[in-house]
């Protein structure tokens, strides 16, 4: 099958919804093959079990080519009421969930020596969205930022580049009962937004897509804002 992603091995956390749902599809029709990770298949904040199913799934193919980790799960509370246990596991589904996985397929990410990784921060890393009580949220997507400029920094030697994008707001199955529980939420993301629509999944695995080729092979160390010109103001 010929496609920008052809001959390359995804793996791709949190394929199940969302942005990791979007990026697993676009990546397949580009012509990769896709491992898709999720809750029902393995918990990416248990360290040994991390461990484990990345040898697993990783051994027949003996190496990553790209590895999206989408997977993320947070407590969103404003600071007065956020408990400290939240503010742990947001943190834990912010973090760990990047670190663990990451450093699991590092050994088959190493092996490929033209690896990407591709990791999400958020619009919410740059900028506070009146009515979202993302406190922890931010931090952790500020912890991502971070993480991946050390991480390409890391990998250079080994031909693996890490970026992050950092998406706008995207409507998925959790952001939409989001939208439906808080009235005016998506009319505050629309005013920020320079280009007048809500995104979409594929908005993001577009820009995924290019990250993962060989066509970003220049790219590391870089965050790209996917957000319909939310923070540029
Ligand atoms: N959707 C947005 O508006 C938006 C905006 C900015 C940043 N982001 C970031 O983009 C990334 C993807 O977001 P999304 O909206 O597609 O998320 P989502 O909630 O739709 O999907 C996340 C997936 O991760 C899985 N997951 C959670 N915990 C797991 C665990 N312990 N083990 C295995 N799988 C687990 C869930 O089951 C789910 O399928 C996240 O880092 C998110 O913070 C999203």
């Amino acid at each position: 099958m010929s496609g920008r992603l052809s001959g390359k091995i995804a793996v791709v956390t949190g394929a199940a919804n969302g942005i990791g749902a979007g990026c697993a599809d676009v990546f397949a029709q580009e012509g990769a093959t896709v491992i898709g990770i999720d809750r029902g298949d393995c918990d990416l904040t248990d360290e040994a079990a991390t461990d484990a199913f990345f040898a697993q799934i990783c051994d027949g193919h003996g190496r990553i080519d790209i590895l999206v980790n989408a997977a993320a799960f947070a407590v969103f509370e404003w600071i007065e009421t956020l408990s400290y246990a939240d503010w742990q596991r947001t943190l834990t589904g912010e973090l760990d969930i990047v670190f663990l996985p990451t450093r699991a397929a590092w050994p088959y990410l190493k092996a490929s020596g033209r690896a990407s990784v591709i990791n999400f921060a958020s619009a919410n890393a740059y900028h506070a969205l009146e009515g979202s009580a993302a406190l922890a949220h931010c931090a952790g997507k500020g912890g991502v930022l971070a993480m991946t400029r050390q991480l390409a920094m890391e990998g250079a030697p080994h031909g693996i580049r890490a970026n992050t994008i950092s998406p706008g707001f995207i409507v998925t199955a959790a952001t939409q009962r989001h939208m439906d529980a808080v009235p005016g939420f998506a009319d505050r993301v629309l005013a920020k937004n320079m280009v007048k629509r809500l995104g979409a999944p594929q908005d993001i695995a577009w820009c995924a897509t290019w990250l993962a080729s060989d066509e970003a092979g220049y790219v590391t160390g870089a965050d790209i804002r996917v957000d319909a010109g939310a923070t540029a103001w």
